[in-house]
C-alpha cells in the first residue's frame, strides 16, 4: 500500500488531507502536525510520497524538503509536493531548487489535490519498478560474469588435471604447488588480484606433458640425454597450446608453461634467460613446482621431507631459484605443512572412496 506522509501544523488542514487521501483506494496518509516528528519519520521509513505545508514552526516547509533531500537522497526521488498560499511565487521558485517536486495552493481544491496526488503516486510507481528493473538487470550482469569466471577456472582446472592423469603418482600435486605459489606471491606482496590469477593459472605449467610419451613420462628409472631433450618440450608445448587461448587467465598460464624451468642463473630451458628477464610468474612456479615434486615420490624417486627441501632450496638462492621466492617460502614453512597435510589427506579420502 503506498504510503503518504501529510505534515501539517493545523490539525483541521491534516484532517481534511487525510480524509481526502482515503478517498483514493490502497493509499495510507500517515498525519504529522509537528513537522520535526514527521521529518524524523520520514528518515526512517519507505515513503512514496510527502505533502508538506511551508509556514510551520521549525523547520517549515523549504527547511524540511532541504533536510530531506540531503539526508535521504533514493533514487528514484520521493516526490514531494508542498502547500502554498498562492502569492508566494518566490517561495515556490525557491522551493523547486531544493527538490519540491509540485505545489498546491491553499485553501486545497479537493478535485485537484486528488488528482496531483494519484499522478505522483503513479509517476513514483513506475520509476522505482524501472529503478528495480535497472538494478534487477545490473545484478544478472554481475552473476553472470561471475559465473563466467568461474566456469572459466573449472576449465582450466579440468584442464590441468586430464594432463595430471596421466601420471596418477603426481596426485595431489596441482592441488598443492598452486597453494604453495599462492604462497610464495602473497609472502613477496604482490596485489590480491595477481595472488588469485597464479593460483588458478599455476595447475596448467605441466599441460605441455599431454604430448611427451608414456615410455619417457612414466619411466621408472632416470631419463637418459635423449629422453631429456624430449621432455624439457613440454615446456613450449604448453605454451603452444595455452596461448592459442585470449583470455588474461590463458595468457598468464601459458608464460609459466613456457618459463617454469628457466633458472635464475641462466642455465634453465626452454630459453636460458637469467634473473629478471624471466617472468616473475616463472620464478614463483617454477620454485612452487620443484618444491612439491622434491617432497613427493615420483616413479623416479622418493618423498624428500619438508625440512630436507627447505635446505636444498636454500642452497639453491640465487642460482635455481630467484631469492626472493625462497625467502617468501621460507618464511612460511608453517603453512607450507599446512598445505602438504590438508592436500594428502584430500588425497587419501579420494582414493579409498
Ligand atoms: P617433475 O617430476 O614434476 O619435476 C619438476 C622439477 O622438480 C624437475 O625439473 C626438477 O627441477 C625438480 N626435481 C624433481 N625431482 C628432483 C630430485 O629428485 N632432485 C632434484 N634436485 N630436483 C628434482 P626437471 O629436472 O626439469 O624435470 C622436468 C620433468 O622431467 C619432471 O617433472 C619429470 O616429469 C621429468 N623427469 C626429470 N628427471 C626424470 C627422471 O630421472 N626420470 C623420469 N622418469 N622423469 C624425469
Ligand atoms: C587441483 O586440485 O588439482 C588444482 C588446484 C586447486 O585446488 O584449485
Ligand atoms: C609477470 O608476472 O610476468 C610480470 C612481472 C615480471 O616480469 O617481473
Ligand atoms: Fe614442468
Amino acid at each position: 500500500m503506498p504510503k503518504v506522509v501529510v505534515i501539517d501544523d493545523s490539525e483541521s488542514s491534516l484532517q481534511y488531507m487525510a480524509h481526502t487521501l482515503g478517498a483514493i483506494s490502497g493509499c495510507e496518509a500517515i498525519t504529522f502536525p509537528d513537522s520535526a516528528a514527521g521529518l524524523k519519520w520520514c528518515l526512517h521509513h519507505d515513503v512514496d510520497l510527502i505533502v508538506v505545508d511551508y509556514i510551520m514552526p521549525k523547520p517549515d516547509g523549504l527547511e524540511f524538503i532541504e533536510t530531506f533531500r540531503r539526508e535521504r537522497p533514493t533514487a528514484p526521488a520521493v516526490p514531494i509536493i508542498m502547500v502554498t498560499s498562492s502569492e508566494l511565487k518566490d517561495i515556490r521558485y525557491m522551493a523547486l531548487q531544493i527538490g519540491a517536486t509540485d505545489f498546491l495552493s491553499k485553501p486545497l481544491d479537493p478535485i485537484e489535490f486528488m488528482a496531483r496526488t494519484r499522478n505522483l503516486l503513479n509517476l513514483h510507481r513506475t520509476e522505482k519498478a524501472l529503478t528495480d528493473r535497472a538494478q534487477w538487470l545490473a545484478d544478472q550482469v554481475h552473476d553472470a560474469t561471475l559465473q563466467l569466471v568461474e566456469r572459466e577456472r573449472e576449465a582450466l582446472l579440468l584442464m590441468g588435471r586430464a594432463a595430471e592423469h596421466r601420471d596418477p603418482a603426481a596426485g595431489g600435486h596441482l592441488a598443492r604447488m598452486a597453494r604453495y605459489a599462492a604462497l610464495i606471491a602473497e609472502g613477496m606482496e604482490l596485489p590480491a588480484d595477481t595472488v588469485d590469477a597464479i593460483f588458478a593459472a599455476a595447475p596448467l605449467h605441466d599441460v605441455g606433458k599431454i604430448a611427451i610419451p608414456d615410455s619417457i613420462l612414466l619411466k621408472p628409472g632416470p631419463l637418459d640425454a635423449d629422453e631429456f631433450e624430449q621432455m624439457k618440450r613440454h615446456t613450449s608445448y604448453g605454451h603452444e597450446i595455452l596461448s592459442a587461448g585470449s583470455s588474461p587467465l590463458l595468457t598468464l598460464a601459458a608464460e609459466i608453461a613456457l618459463c617454469h624451468h628457466e633458472h635464475y642463473d641462466g642455465t634453465g630451458y626452454p630459453h636460458r634467460l637469467m634473473g629478471d628477464a624471466i617472468p616473475l610468474v616463472g620464478r614463483i612456479v617454477a620454485l612452487a613446482d620443484v618444491f612439491d615434486a622434491l617432497t613427493s615420490a615420483r616413479p623416479y624417486k622418493e618423498s624428500w621431507s619438508i625440512a630436507a627441501a627447505a635446505d636444498y632450496v636454500a642452497a639453491s638462492k640465487g642460482t635455481h631459484f630467484d631469492p626472493a621466492c625462497v625467502e617468501a617460502l621460507l618464511k612460511s614453512l608453517d603453512l607450507v605443512h599446512e598445505i602438504q597435510q590438508t592436500h594428502r589427506l584430500a588425497f587419501e579420502r579420494t582414493t579409498v572412496s
